[in-house]
């Protein structure tokens, strides 16, 4: 396996999905079929879900924090702590994952674009920040409630609803020389076309997982296998 060799003018952008955490036992969405209870994925992380049928989809998002909090970083999501130690601000990290395993491992440069289990926000959006939230509940009478009074929902970007942090992310993606995504499948939007962003700024440009993903003739190398087997022995950082 080649190594991915880091010089001292490089700007690294890393794009994440739900492969980094497979190996921490946390199911991907298109491996499970991107079914959940006989329910399409698609049709719970819904603003119109939410609005039809909140009790569903908070048993959704409650399973997952119960998931979630079961799991352990894996070696893959080290390493990418390891490679911000040595490249400090040169180093960004953007995941699509709402798991919080990036930052268990120590990441600090990181951006969660479709939000985080760990926090709730209000449903009117009335301008409360979102606030630390891990209960799981059994229930929606026992969900929280807003300074507001209206209801909590999951800090989560629905289908249909925009990704958080797009104005940081393009400015990390046009100054980076180096973009190295890992572990998604490259079929949701934006995400799916910062690598053809990065390669019009002129970068390197580098997948890891164990099969191609959809958009992989964009990437000037593939690189086919486990992250958490992978990451740990990819990078030559030269100083
Ligand atoms: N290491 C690296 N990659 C892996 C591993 C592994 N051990 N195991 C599986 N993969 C890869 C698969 O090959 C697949 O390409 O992870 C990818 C998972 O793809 P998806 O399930 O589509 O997940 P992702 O791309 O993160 O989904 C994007 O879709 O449902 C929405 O908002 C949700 O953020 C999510 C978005
Ligand atoms: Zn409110």
């Amino acid at each position: 396996m080649g190594k991915i060799v880091i010089g001292s003018g490089d700007w690294v952008f890393v794009l994440t999905g739900a492969g980094i955490s497979a190996e921490s036992g946390l199911p991907t969405f298109r491996a499970s079929d991107g079914l959940w209870a006989g329910h399409r994925v698609e049709d719970v992380c819904t603003p119109e879900a939410l609005e039809l049928n909140p009790a569903l989809v908070w048993q959704f998002y409650s399973e997952r924090r119960a998931q979630g909090a079961k799991a352990d970083p894996n070696p893959a999501h080290i390493a990418l702590t390891e490679l911000e130690a040595k490249l400090g601000d040169r180093f960004f990290l953007c995941t699509q994952n709402v798991d919080d395993l990036h930052e268990r491992a120590g990441s600090k440069r990181l951006v969660h674009m479709h939000g985080e289990l760990a926090k709730s926000r209000c449903e009117d959006e009335c301008g409360q920040p979102p606030v630390t939230d891990r209960a799981v509940y059994t229930s929606l009478d026992e969900v929280g409630r807003c300074a507001c009074g209206a209801r909590l929902r999951p800090h989560i970007v629905f289908f249909g609803e925009i990704p958080l942090e797009m104005e940081r992310i393009q400015r990390e993606i046009g100054r980076a020389t180096l973009m190295v995504v890992v572990g998604t499948s490259g079929s949701v939007y934006p995400a799916a076309n910062y690598v053809q962003w990065a390669r019009q700024g002129g970068a390197r440009t580098v997948y890891v997982g164990p099969e191609p993903p959809l958009n992989a003739h964009a990437f000037t190398n593939v690189v086919e296998g486990k992250a958490g087997e992978v990451l740990p022995g990819l990078f030559v950082v030269e100083t």
